[in-house]
């Protein structure tokens, strides 16, 4: 077993993993990685650079100086990208609807699973993405996978937005949900599925503070 604490939660599009992982990495002073956070700065850094989504040798090319630094914040993480702040712009519709075509790149994936190992070498670590405990943290203490409806995610993100100011349409988020699901779920290297010792954690119905009750459970029954 990994000689620090790890917790890897996987699960589709907009389940409450960032939401609980915070709460839970703050509450057990665990550090939270958000791996998808991270897929979303190789796109972003695509699109800065002037590539095509489509351009797999381009996108290549540019990984080995692309630098991603997570600073704390409330009541989300910022993220740089290349000492630049990019919290906001990883989360535009725009490269929402790109990330799952670069994540599906392998030199992308070889490399960003290589840092996130890295960052488990001298701290406990809470790391949240789509395949964290099948292939990042295979050996991981905890491992949960977490869902909810379709229809619920879609309400979740829905009222996210509306939060935010952003103009959106429930019928559309179900769509873009459904469509990231589908190429999270059907690439070739590493896709979405539940690591045979994972814990599934369906939240459809459940708060907040009841699925950070539930996974709290299951983190002690396993120290
Ligand atoms: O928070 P949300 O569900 O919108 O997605 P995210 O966790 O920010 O991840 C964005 C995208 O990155 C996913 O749809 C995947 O395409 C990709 N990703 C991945 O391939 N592997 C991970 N470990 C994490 C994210
Ligand atoms: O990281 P992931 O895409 O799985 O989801 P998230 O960004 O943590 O959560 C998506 C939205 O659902 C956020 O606005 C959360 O506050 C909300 N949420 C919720 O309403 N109830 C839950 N049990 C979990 C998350």
């Amino acid at each position: 077993k990994p000689a620090h604490f790890q917790v890897a939660i996987d699960g589709p599009a907009s389940a409450g993993k960032s939401t609980i992982a915070k709460i839970l990495a703050t509450d057990l002073k665990y550090v939270y990685v958000d791996t998808g956070a991270m897929y979303r700065a190789i796109t972003l850094a695509a699109k800065n650079a002037g590539l095509a989504y489509e351009d797999e040798a381009g996108i290549t090319a540019l990984l080995p100086e692309i630098k991603i630094q997570f600073l704390p914040g409330e009541p989300v993480q910022h993220v740089l990208l290349n000492g630049v702040e990019v919290t906001e712009d990883i989360r535009s519709t725009e490269i929402t609807n790109n990330v799952s075509l670069v994540s599906s790149y392998a030199a992308v994936r070889s490399d960003l699973v290589n840092r996130q190992r890295a960052l488990t070498a001298e701290q406990p670590v809470i790391m949240d993405g789509r395949d964290i405990g099948t292939t990042v943290l295979p050996d991981a203490q905890v491992k949960i996978f977490l869902i909810a409806s379709v229809e619920e995610r879609a309400e979740r993100r829905y009222k996210e937005n509306v939060q935010k100011g952003m103009k959106v349409d429930l019928e559309t988020l179900k769509e873009e949900i459904e469509a990231r699901d589908y190429k999270d779920s059907h690439r070739e290297i590493s896709p979405l599925t539940k690591a045979d010792d994972a814990i599934t954690v369906d939240t459809t119905g459940q708060n907040i503070d009841q699925v950070v009750a539930t996974i709290k459970t299951i983190i002690e029954d396993h120290q």
